[in-house]
């Protein structure tokens, strides 16, 4: 019985030690569209022309949709974009469209 406490507690302490890491990385906003959204954007925000993906410097583009827009179609999805509340954070989201998303544009 005692061991066994032994072992909660240090299973208890690893997982916190995992959830302060994971908190380090999303907060590195820049990080995480690198990780997740490049792959389709283009790390400069322009997109491919073969995936369809919005030219995010385009002021025009960028004057046509509002951030509440944006967060929705970015949380719910526009096939191909899969459906990123599933995976991230609201907060996440938010910082991803009005931290990266609106600065690309020059
Ligand atoms: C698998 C490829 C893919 C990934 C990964 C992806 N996107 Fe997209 N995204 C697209 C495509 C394609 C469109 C254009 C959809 C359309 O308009 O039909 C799009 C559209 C958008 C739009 C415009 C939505 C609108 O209302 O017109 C935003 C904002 C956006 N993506 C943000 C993101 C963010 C932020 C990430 C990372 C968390 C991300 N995307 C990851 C493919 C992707």
């Amino acid at each position: 019985m005692k061991q066994r406490g032994t072992r909660l507690a240090m299973v208890a302490g690893f997982s916190l030690l995992a959830a302060s890491t994971l908190m380090a990385e999303e907060t590195d906003i820049q990080g995480l569209y690198k990780k997740k959204c490049a792959m389709c954007h283009k790390a400069d925000g322009k997109g491919y022309a073969a995936m369809k993906t919005p030219d995010f410097t385009s002021k025009d583009w960028q004057a046509s949709r509002t951030d509440e827009q944006l967060i929705e179609t970015t949380t719910k999805g526009k096939a191909p974009m899969p459906e990123f509340g599933k995976q991230l954070k609201p907060e996440e989201i938010k910082a991803l469209i009005t931290d990266v998303v609106r600065k690309f544009v020059e």
